[in-house]
């Protein structure tokens, strides 16, 4: 991998390498594709940091799927979180669906813990999970578990795969730590 590029000059460390993440997310399908066998699943992106995580995840899930995505923001873009987690729009109907819920990090919990709270309120889902591609090592503001975890990270800003600083760097192939300063 080049890193000499534009925005890799704005990475301190490549922590994860494209091949390296694809391997996982072949690992992590096998053992969804395991978990859901003989159901469909619903998939729900939460947007925008997921993106392109799902869309390479999704494709090495061999079962029947829906999709739907949620909006939320609870970042508002600095690299500490502001603990207010915004939902854009209402959730979508999701009743007797098995939903998959995908994430690209958990942090302090506050986001998944918000959205599992909904989702108890008002979704009725037949089945709740969480997969998420990246889960920091720290203590947790919110009590939250993922369910299918890609890599563990030291509590660390990163970016790329999806992760923005700002909106920004999304489109990095690779997982990387933002130069701070
Ligand atoms: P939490 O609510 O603190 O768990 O944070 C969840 C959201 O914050 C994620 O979905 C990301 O959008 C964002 N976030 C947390 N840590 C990072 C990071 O290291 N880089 C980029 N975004 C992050
Ligand atoms: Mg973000």
């Amino acid at each position: 991998m080049n890193t000499d590029d534009y925005l890799g000059k704005d990475v301190e460390a490549i922590l994860h390498h494209e091949t390296t993440i694809y391997a996982r997310l072949d690992e992590l399908a096998l053992k969804i594709t395991e978990d859901y066998r003989g159901t469909e699943i619903t998939a729900l992106a939460i947007l925008h940091g997921s993106i392109i995580f799902m869309a390479d995840l999704l494709r090495r899930i061999p079962l029947p799927m829906q999709f739907q995505s949620l909006n939320v923001s609870s970042y508002h873009g600095d690299t500490e979180s502001s603990g207010v987690v915004r939902f854009e729009h209402d959730l979508p109907d999701l009743r007797g669906q098995h939903v998959l819920i995908l994430d690209d990090i958990l942090d302090t919990g506050r986001t998944l813990h918000a959205i599992r709270k909904r989702f108890e309120e008002e979704a009725e889902a037949a089945s709740v999970k969480v997969c998420v591609l990246l889960q920091k090592r720290k203590e947790r503001a919110k009590e939250v578990e993922a369910d299918y975890v890609g890599f563990e990270i030291d509590d660390e800003f990163v970016v790329g795969y999806g992760l923005d600083y700002q909106g920004h760097y999304r489109n990095l192939p690779y997982i990387g730590v933002l130069r701070q300063g």
